[in-house]
Parts: C-alpha cells; structure tokens; sequence
C-alpha cells in the first residue's frame, strides 16, 4: 500500500478513506495518532495489526463535539461537565463506564468503560466532523517506540500499513494527553497517565484528583493497560542523567571506557559543555526549561537512535517532577528503564 501524505486541503479526501474503513494518521496537538472509524471494528482491528498493539490494550475515541459521546455514556457528574468545559479541546482523555455493548469490544480491550478525548487541532477536528463518525486513535508509532511528534516519524514507522497521514507539522506538547479515570461515580477522578493537563491544574477545577498507585510504586499493576508495555524505547540504551548530580562528565568517560558510541539529548548549555567529546548530540532545550524539553524528548529518543553513528548510549536530562515535569519524567523513566548513570 502506497502511504500517501494529505495536506490540510486534502481533509474530505482523508475523510473518504476513514469512511471505507481505511487508516489515516492524524495530528493533535499532543502526538500524532492512528485514526480509523471506531464504529467499524474490522477498521479498528487493522489499527492494531499496524502498530503491532497487544489487543487487551484499549483505545481512546476521538470526538469534535461533546455530544458526539451520547451515544456511549448515559450521564455525565458534574465533575465530567468542568473538566470537559475546561480543558476540552485539548490534552485530556476521560475514562467513563459506557452502555453495555455501544462500542465494540476490540475499541475497549474487553472493559466496560471507555476513554475519550477531543483534540486541539483544527485540521483533525475538521476531519471528525466531514469523516461523521468518531475515530479511535492511538499514538501513531510502531508498539513499544517513541510516539510520533511529526508526520516523518509516523511515515517512518508505518509507510505502507496506512493509507494516508494529515500533515500538520511539529506537535506542540510532545508527549500524549493526560489520562484521567473518571469510572468510579462515588470515588475522586485518578489519573492513569500524567501529561501536559497536570494533576495541579485538574484540583484547581474539581478539587482533589488521585494518582495511579502503579506510577508511583514500581510493582503495581497499571490502571491504563497501556502503561504496563515496554514503552518509548529506543534500540540504543538510555541513562538519565540526575539533577543533582549533573555527573555528565563522568558518565562520558565510563561510556568511552566501554568503547560505547555516546549520544546526548540536553539543554543548550550541557551541550555547549560536552559535545566535542561524544559522537552525536540533540538540542532537548534552548533556555533549559521542561516545556521545550517535552516537546523534543521523542523526536531526540528517535534522532539519535537514527544517527549514522550507531549510537550505543543515550544520556539524557531529567527535569523536577512537578507541574509538566510529572509527564516528562514518567516517558524519560520509561525510556530508560528507570535507569539513572551512576558512577561505577
Ligand atoms: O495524546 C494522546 O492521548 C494520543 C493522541 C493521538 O490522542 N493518543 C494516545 O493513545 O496516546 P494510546 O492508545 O497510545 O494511549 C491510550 C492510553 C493507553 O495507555 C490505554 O491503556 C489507556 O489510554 N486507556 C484507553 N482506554 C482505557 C480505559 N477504558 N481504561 C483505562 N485506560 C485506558
Ligand atoms: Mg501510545
């Protein structure tokens, strides 16, 4: 199948194909994702076959206006109307139970709620509306790698397993929406997944929000299916490097003394320091501050393992945990494997 690349004129003839069952990437404001008819369950099944996605993990229904959830959800609580009045469109996915049997199985892994989310991009908004259904939409990269913040990195994963991809350039946030459960209807709202919508953001609206057990203790066992795969990975090792540390140095010289290729994703200054000694570099932040940082953290995951030098090593900045820091650091761990550089 040839992948063709739509630009934002081309939005009625992208919308045909999802409406025959086809497979078009589409661009949020987050990361791309992988659209498909998610009333059509032969098209959805196909999304899973294109990523290579395990089928217990469920995907999220992408919608343009709020009443397009009807069909799915009985009732909203009044925390649901804030939240969605809020922050939609834009980087927050809502778990709800749904009625039983309104969305296929292959959409919802099995379970009996679902998770939605309108996007903040006018090009995919425009391609919901003419496609007149709504699509299901997992990040549009090959199971396991980076997510695609540009629509390079979706034709690179998945050239000749979709139809099309809508181009629109760089993502602005670069990492995918927060995920928040909202299925209890007695209990508070639980983020599964932090992104660029932060748990402090979410309390200023409806007061206290929860966080995952899973993602704060190692061994428990996810809410979102998605968070318990390998994730984000790059075939190269990844080493985050500590912030209180900052013992670039020495992690540059153990990587030498292991005759390892060595790639370094950080901010202006750390690379201004140390490029002349590694093999190859990508610039994670101007000004060192995590906005700019999580939106390079996959397009450099991606970069450097890409680089003509076979980089063995990546070492990386981390950031604080707070505000969107939460999000960074949770892709960055995953990425590493909760590996930090010690010395040795
Ligand atoms: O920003 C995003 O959310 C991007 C863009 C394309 O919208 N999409 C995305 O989809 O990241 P995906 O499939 O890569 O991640 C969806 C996450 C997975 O971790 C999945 O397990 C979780 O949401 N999820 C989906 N439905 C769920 C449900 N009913 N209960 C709990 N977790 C759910
Ligand atoms: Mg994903």
């Amino acid at each position: 199948m040839d992948t063709k690349i739509f630009e934002e004129n081309k939005i009625a003839e992208a919308a045909e194909i999802i409406q025959a069952g086809g497979l078009v990437a589409f661009p949020t404001e987050t990361v791309y994702g992988l659209g498909a008819d998610a009333t059509n369950e032969r098209a959805v099944k196909q999304v899973y076959a294109a990523k290579g996605r395990p089928s217990d993990n469920p995907l999220i229904v992408h919608i343009a206006q709020i009443q397009a959830i009807s069909p799915y959800v009985d009732n909203f609580s009044e925390i649901a109307v804030k939240l969605m009045d809020t922050f939609w469109p834009g980087p927050l996915t809502l778990i709800f139970p749904i009625k039983e049997g309104s969305l296929s199985s292959v959409v919802t892994g099995g379970l009996s709620t679902a998770a939605f989310r309108m996007p903040n991009n006018t090009k995919t908004l425009a391609l919901i509306k003419e496609s007149g259904v709504p699509l299901v939409g997992p990040s549009a990269n090959t199971s396991g790698k980076p997510s695609p913040t540009t629509a390079e990195h979706v034709f690179h994963d998945l050239k000749g397993k979709i139809a099309g991809i809508l181009d629109d350039g760089k993502t602005v946030v670069g990492l995918e929406s927060t995920v928040l459960d909202l299925s209890d209807p007695e209990g508070l709202p639980v983020i599964l997944r932090p992104g660029a919508v932060t748990k402090e953001q979410l309390e200023a609206v409806v007061g206290t929000v929860l966080i995952d057990q899973h993602l704060i203790e190692e061994n428990e066992a996810p809410k979102a299916p998605g968070m318990k795969y390998k994730h984000y990975a790059p075939n190269a090792q990844v080493q985050m490097i500590s912030r209180e540390k900052r013992n670039w140095q020495e992690a540059i010289d153990w990587a030498k003394k292991q005759q390892l290729v060595i790639g370094l994703l950080a901010s202006r200054s750390v690379l201004e320091t140390f490029e002349e000694q590694v093999d190859a570099t990508y610039l994670l932040s101007e000004q060192g501050l995590v906005e700019e940082a999580t939106q390079e953290l996959f397009a450099g995951l991606r970069f450097l393992d890409e680089d003509a030098s076979q980089v063995a090593v990546i070492f990386v900045e981390t950031f604080s945990e707070d505000g969107l820091g939460a999000a960074y650091m949770n892709r960055l761990k995953k990425a590493a494997n909760q590996k930090y550089f010690e010395e040795q």
